[in-house]
């Protein structure tokens, strides 16, 4: 049997956002979401049984951090009986800047622990445990195109994450913006608190999702760009208004934020087949029709504020590496 095992997983962004809970404890979210898994930008774990530790070690990028979250999902995976681990995580684009590492983290931290530990869980078992690490890391369990269930029952059963169609089904192109590469002000956790707690839009926002949900999967099944374009900005917008209208309100964006966004919109406006997309950060993801990521960047390159540009395209389900 190993002793020291390594998964990879990539990161994921939403095209209908999860922004909200309606279980904190068991990180039930109030309502479904859909992303596209991203190549590229990933997260590589090694797991090393290591019985003789007193307490399980986690690094991240080399730096010796808390581990207790890590094992928890241990426990979730094995059980509380596990031996002590040993575990290092690197991921390959800049951390807690609103790129989702959580999501690529967790993932890669469950496939590695179900093979380390012999538990041989199916995905749907396997994005359940990741959901309780981090809501959106579900999905990084799939390649290509994922659908987040809600459920409704108070165990959480239902509630999991499901592969739409794989990373061939429609191979889009993806250019992330970075216009602030340090660690967000408030995550993604806390700003859904605050929303959920204060912001009156919070209860509309829930009830908009499951439309915009059947909308985006009939788009993605017909390749039908503009429509998924329509519905994405849509759902980020009113994600990102809902945390406005917050006590006090949540502004993730910076102006190099809004000229992304502003830039992406002239472009469509002159037939470029190219969406944006943003998280609880302020960096501008632009989703690109297959070969328009080269002109879509060559425009975001040029926009003040931007410090970098990441090209990426759809990518694999987590694995062993
Ligand atoms: O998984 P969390 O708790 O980091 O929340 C993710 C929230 C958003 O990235 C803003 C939206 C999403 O669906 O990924």
């Amino acid at each position: 049997m190993a002793t020291k095992l390594t998964a990879r997983a990539g990161a994921n962004i939403a095209l209908v956002k999860y922004w909200g809970k309606r279980d904190p404890v068991l990180n039930l979210p109030a309502a479904g979401s859909l992303s596209i898994t991203l190549a590229g930008l990933e997260t590589v774990t090694t797991i090393e049984l290591a019985s003789a530790l007193e307490a399980d070690e986690f690094r991240l990028d080399g730096q010796l951090q808390d581990a207790a979250s890590v094992g928890r999902i241990l426990d979730l995976v094995g059980s509380q009986d596990r031996p002590r681990c040993r575990v290092d995580s690197r991921n390959n684009f800049p951390t807690g800047a609103g790129l989702a590492s959580s999501a690529s983290g967790y993932a890669a931290l469950v496939v590695a622990a179900d093979a380390l530990f012999g538990t041989a869980f199916d995905r749907r078992e396997l994005s359940k445990i990741a959901r309780r690490g981090s809501g959106s890391a579900a999905r990084s369990l799939y390649g290509g195109f994922c659908r987040m269930h809600a459920g409704r029952a108070d165990h959480g059963e239902d509630c999991y994450a499901e592969g739409l169609f794989d990373e061939d089904h429609w191979p889009l192109e993806v250019v992330v913006a970075i216009t602030d590469s340090g660690p967000k002000a408030i995550s993604s956790r806390d700003g859904m608190n605050r929303t959920m707690a204060t912001s009156p839009y919070y209860p509309a926002w829930v009830k908009s999702v499951d439309a915009d949900l059947a909308e985006a999967g009939a788009a993605l099944a017909r390749r039908d760009f503009d429509a998924l374009a329509d519905v994405a900005e849509s759902s980020a917008l009113k994600m990102h208004a809902s945390a406005l209208a917050a006590r006090p309100g949540l502004l993730y964006w910076n102006p190099a934020t809004v000229a992304c966004i502003q830039t992406i919109g002239r472009l469509r406006g002159q037939g470029t087949g190219v969406f944006f997309t943003i998280d609880a950060g302020p960096q501008v993801k632009a989703v690109c029709l297959p070969g328009q990521a080269e002109g879509v960047a060559a425009h975001l390159a040029r926009v003040p504020g931007v410090t970098r540009l990441i090209r990426t395209g759809l990518g694999p389900a987590a694995g062993l590496a």
